[in-house]
């Protein structure tokens, strides 16, 4: 790996200042054990994935029949049937499904029906969200990050019938503190945005002119307020903050005060404006896998860049649990599950993974110079990383 990776890294780490993250892993295994419990709790009181255990063999067979299941085995669309999902939000049901699956908490036939969900017991339920706390604290979030996944469990019935949407849990009334204990603040996010920040200055470092930044998906500027103090008193032409959405822009006008800040909207699932050549630093943190095609979307970035002009990607590269009752409401369109066109097409998963990122940065033309955190850190264990790439 180039040196930038050995500088970012050491940044990095100083950002974590003595935290120890060697308890990370068993942290994000409770808080994942907590959601999934809960979401097995919620499916066994709601659907029929609990009929077999309550029936009779001949009075569930019976049942199925008039439902039209196989053998106690249930279709997700069923599932979301006697969840009353609303139309846009029933595909979520499926992905929660192939999540409970993947953990062991539920069985699927060759058929892909399910049966046989595990139905915890009060204690487990009561000892996964005593340890939840623990896990928080390892992992530096604030207390608003458990309040936010317990929250999350009670709202499942009226976020699956879209009576309560996902912004109202991340910005309970209109305040930013939720997401930022999300965003920033723990410990992965200290050392990313550190780490991205250092990027940033190699960069600036090296400039010839003027830096012209654009930010893609923005939204609460958790990392872009990491990255405006590396500009202090340099030369920037321009730091483009977009996003899809309005409310962001406004909260950005009203938070940053550089001069050289502008605001757009832009939404990555449309071609990016062209800028043949121009760009110095695109910055897409925990957004651009919200991008139909991946790669579709890194190929116009990169033709954006200037020779020698960098991308820098924070991205989660594997399926999490615990964001399972809170992620999948922010991606639903309004006509379902959002629209995948790469490696994900057909599947329920949300994310690509480290090497179909790097694959994706190379087939761009770019040229990797730093991915962390490092194999062996404990931090690896929160599988979000910093991918940073050069024209
Ligand atoms: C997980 S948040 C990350 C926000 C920000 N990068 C940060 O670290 O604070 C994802 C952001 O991407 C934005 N987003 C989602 N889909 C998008 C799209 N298709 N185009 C542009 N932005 C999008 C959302 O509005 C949200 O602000």
């Amino acid at each position: 790996m180039p040196p930038l990776n050995d500088r970012a890294d050491t940044a990095g780490q100083a950002a974590l200042a003595g935290a120890d993250p060697s308890a990370a892993a068993g942290a994000v295994h409770d808080l994942d054990r907590l959601i999934l419990l809960g979401l097995a709790a919620d499916l066994h009181r709601r659907t029929r994935l609990e009929r077999g255990t309550r029936l009779g063999r001949g009075a569930a067979r019976e049942a199925d029949a008039i439902a039209g299941d196989h053998g106690g085995a249930h279709e997700a669309d069923a599932i979301a049937g006697d969840l009353r999902a609303a139309p846009r939000h029933r595909w979520i049901a499926g992905h929660w499904l192939a999540a409970l699956h993947e953990a062991g908490l539920v069985s699927r036939n060759a058929a892909g029906r399910y049966h046989d969900l595990h139905a915890p017991r009060r204690a487990e339920l009561a000892a996964a969200r005593t340890r939840v706390e623990a896990a928080r604290l390892a992992l530096g979030y604030p207390a608003e990050l458990s309040e936010l996944m317990l929250r999350s469990l009670r709202l499942l019935p009226s976020l699956l019938r879209d009576e309560v949407g996902v912004q109202a849990l991340l910005y309970p009334d209109g305040e930013p503190a939720t997401a930022e204990a999300v965003y920033r603040g723990n410990l992965i996010s200290r050392y990313l945005n550190a780490a991205a920040a250092e990027v940033l200055t190699d960069l600036a470092e090296r400039a010839v002119r003027p830096l012209r930044i654009l930010e893609l998906g923005a939204g609460i500027g958790a990392t872009t307020a990491d990255l405006l103090p590396v500009l202090t008193g340099r030369p920037v032409e321009f730091y483009l903050f977009t996003d899809l959405s309005p409310f962001f822009l406004d909260t950005a006008r009203r938070r940053f005060d550089a001069g050289f800040l502008r605001y757009a909207l832009l939404d990555i699932a449309h071609d990016l404006p062209r800028r043949p050549g121009e760009l110095d630093l695109v910055v897409a943190a925990t957004m651009a896998h919200n991008a139909p095609h991946a790669g579709r979307l890194l190929g116009q970035v990169a033709a954006s860049l200037a020779p020698g002009g960098r991308v820098l990607l924070i991205e989660t590269v594997r399926e999490h649990p615990q964001s399972l009752t809170t992620m999948p409401f922010a991606l639903s369109t309004q006509d379902g599950p959002p629209r995948r066109l790469d490696g994900r097409a057909g599947s329920t998963r949300t994310y690509l993974c480290r090497e179909e990122w790097l694959s994706a940065l190379e087939g761009s033309g770019l040229r990797i110079e730093v991915d962390l955190p490092r194999p062996g850190d404990p931090l690896t264990a929160l599988s979000q990383r910093l991918l940073v790439a050069t024209r």
